[in-house]
């Protein structure tokens, strides 16, 4: 249903004092998203005319939030008050029907509650309507004063209360929709009385109401949804709402997650059916899951993409990278941007790839960096092996083919080429490119002293350096003196 006569107006230009922050409020982050975000995003499918947001501190830095999502910023500064904020953003209101406002940091409310909201105002003729939640706890929110069973007589501010009224459980969301032509006769009227003195939209309420016209409250179902954040304690309180909201989408779409309050999973992520998520992982950014995975615990995916039926074994960190199928990582792998597990591609414990490209069946099972190369398929790497691909002021590639072997412990440095079926023995460093199916051997040859040892600890005196402790025993006084040498 589009909202063509609805403007709505998203109030995120305050400091948010109580959170103690160099960080504007509305930019602080729950559920993997900054507040200002998520409200923007409830309203979007809304369809309205247009979609303001009323910036002040940090005005830039919110205006890149929410520009790219449609949203138009109008600067209010200095900020004297919701009330204020909304006298600043009407010329930018212009002449349509209803205005619906929200405020920036409460970022739990959904789209259907929006348009419950609007249609409970527009079928009931009212000048306002108020979002009301009842909750157990209203210290802080502002308090609904109710005129008859369905009408509003005013909102009190809680540091307005009398003693009596401190009782009210039903309180204000701070999200409306106002019809335009009464809006602003109203706030005309309202006056900065309070400590801070500042314009208060909730005191456009008792304007509205004492004029005789219709001022209404809708209470949510679900009061979680208009929890707002003035702290870090609540901040943390709707983070773990968004959170188990993300969790059981995921359950519901055939994912297992174990111990679901562990797991922290962002807003854009995606898992196919009978995928097992392990305690204490984090599926971050745009990462997508394919079917029957399994990761494991105390891992991290940022911006990874896998394919179905992939094993990431514990603590391991697969960041902007790409698994095709049918791998293994880990555990205590990090794979870090720009890297290519082509299908069935196995990488084992300490492992570090970067901008590497690792063929169809190959495998770098243990104690390795591969960062600036491409391994061609079924190529196996040895334990200890280096990319030296940096020589402090450049980066070069490493190209490994087919079939390649890598000996344990060797370097290669970059650029090198190693052809399809080569192999490099054991300790190499190579620094020439070697064809295929060549050996490539670079380190100095073995040579070996017969009985060098035996002789070294005869000259040494024995015991100390003896092979045989049995032996010490017999002659203690000679290994002691030598020793205090
Ligand atoms: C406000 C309501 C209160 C309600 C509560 C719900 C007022 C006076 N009080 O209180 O009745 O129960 O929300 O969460 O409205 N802002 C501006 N410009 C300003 C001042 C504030 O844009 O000059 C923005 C803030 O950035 C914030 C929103 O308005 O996103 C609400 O302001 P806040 O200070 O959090 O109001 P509350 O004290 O929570
Ligand atoms: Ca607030």
């Amino acid at each position: 249903m589009p909202n063509k006569d609805v403007v709505i107006v998203i109030l995120a230009a305050g400091k948010g004092t109580r959170l103690k922050s160099a960080l504007a409020k509305v930019l602080h982050p729950a559920g993997g998203r900054p507040l200002v975000e998520s409200v923007v995003r409830a309203c979007l499918p809304l369809a309205p005319k247009k979609i303001l947001a009323i910036v002040g501190h940090q005005a830039e830095q919110v205006t890149e939030v929410v520009e790219p999502l449609g949203v138009a910023s109008v600067l209010q500064q200095p900020q004297h008050g919701t009330g204020h904020a909304m006298l600043v953003a009407k010329r930018a209101i212009g002449n349509r029907k209803n205005v619906v406002v929200l405020p920036g940091d409460a970022p739990l409310i959904r789209t259907e509650t929006l348009k419950a909201l609007i249609n409970t105002h527009r079928s009931g003729n009212a000048a306002a309507t108020i979002l009301s939640a009842v909750v157990s706890d209203p210290l802080g929110y502002g308090r609904i004063l109710r005129k008859s069973e369905n009408t509003v007589a005013a909102i009190v501010e809680d540091s307005q209360l009398t003693p009596e009224q401190r009782e009210i459980n039903e309180i204000n969301s701070s999200i409306y929709c106002f019809s335009v032509n009464q809006l602003w006769p109203a706030l005309a009227q309202v006056k900065p009385e309070n400590k801070h003195r500042e314009i208060y939209l909730t005191d456009a309420i008792a304007v509205l109401a004492s004029k005789g016209e219709t001022v209404l409250a809708q209470v949510a179902d679900d009061p979680r949804e208009v929890l707002g954040c003035n702290t870090r304690a609540d901040l943390a309180e709707v983070d773990l709402i968004f959170r188990d909201r993300k969790r059981q989408e995921l359950m519901a779409a055939g994912v297992t997650i174990q111990l679901p309050e562990t797991v922290i999973i962002g807003p854009e992520v995606t898992a196919g059916e009978d995928t097992v998520v392990e305690p204490c992982v984090q599926l971050l950014g745009k990462t997508k899951i394919g079917a029957n995975c399994t990761i494991r615990t105390g891992s991290i995916l940022n911006h990874a993409v896998l394919g179905d039926g992939i094993t990431v074994e514990p603590h391991t960190m697969i960041f902007e990278s790409h698994l095709d199928g049918g791998n293994t990582v880990g555990p205590f792998a990090r794979i870090r941007p720009g890297s290519h597990l082509k299908k069935g591609a196995r990488v084992g414990n300490f492992v570090e790839t970067k901008k590497a490209v690792i063929g169809e069946g190959s495998k770098i099972p243990h104690l390795t960096y591969v960062g600036d190369a491409r391994l061609g398929s079924h190529t196996n790497i040895g334990a200890g092996t280096i990319t030296c691909n940096y020589d402090g002021v450049n980066k070069y590639q490493t190209a490994i083919g087919n079939r390649v072997f890598i000996g344990s412990n060797s370097v290669l440095v970059a650029p090198v080429k190693i052809g399809d079926g080569a192999y490099i023995a054991a300790g190499s460093a190579i620094t020439e490119n070697v064809p295929p199916n060549a050996l490539g051997l670079g380190r100095s040859r073995q040579t070996t002293k017969l009985g060098w040892a035996a002789k070294k600890r005869r000259e040494l005196g024995g015991s100390k350096h003896s092979s045989k402790p049995a032996k010490r025993k017999s002659k203690p006084k000679k290994s002691r003196s030598r020793g205090k040498r």
